[in-house]
């Protein structure tokens, strides 16, 4: 098994996000290296890569909202992120291609629920297509029908997980 090390994201790993971004995403869905720039510079913290031996794979990245769904200005704007606020938005979720099917994805999201829960947030909200929400319905996210995005030009649906709370101290 894969040895695969979930850690928060440095400012230097901004060109390597930003080429697993292109890979992962049609060019009219994938956010620029100028927006990871400022995620990571806004609000860094809740954004996590996967590395295998020092290698970034994949990661996860959102902002924090008092929304409860995904509106298209909260992917080119950071002043969308509100520090108090009680939600976590998902704005991507990504693995490489050959390293995808073997639970990658799965250990970042738990990381970022978990992550989610412990700083006291009430809900994770995320938009995807229709092929993924079985997937998300894996992790306990209910979807709530069609999105009012458009991001790229396709259909979204939300998806919403439901936090416990959770005021145990962070590891
Ligand atoms: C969606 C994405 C992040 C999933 O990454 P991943 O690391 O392959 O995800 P997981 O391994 O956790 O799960 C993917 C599938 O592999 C299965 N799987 C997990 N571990 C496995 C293993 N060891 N052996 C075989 N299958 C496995 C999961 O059950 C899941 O099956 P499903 O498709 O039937 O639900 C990846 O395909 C990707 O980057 N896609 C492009 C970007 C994208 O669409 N992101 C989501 C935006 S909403």
């Amino acid at each position: 098994m894969l040895e695969v090390t979930i850690r928060k994201v440095r400012p230097e790993d901004v060109d390597k996000v930003a080429e697993i971004e292109a890979i992962c995403f049609p060019r009219a869905e994938a956010a620029p290296r100028e927006s990871f720039e400022k995620r990571i510079a806004v609000f860094p913290d809740y954004f996590l890569v996967a590395e295998i031996k020092g290698a970034i794979i994949g990661f996860i990245n959102g902002c924090v909202t008092n929304s409860p769904v995904i509106y298209d200005e909260m992917f080119q704007d950071t002043c969308h992120h509100i520090p108090t606020g009680s939600n976590v938005s998902v704005f991507g979720l990504d693995v490489l291609p050959s390293y995808r099917k073997q639970g990658i994805a799965a250990q970042l999201m738990q990381s970022f629920i978990q992550l989610a829960r412990r700083t006291g947030r009430k809900k994770v909200i995320l938009t995807c297509k229709e092929n993924l929400v079985h997937y998300y319905e894996s992790f306990g996210y209910a979807s709530t029908g069609l999105s009012a995005s458009t991001h790229g030009g396709s259909r979204w649906y939300d998806m919403t997980l439901a936090l416990p709370d959770d005021t145990s101290p962070l590891a």
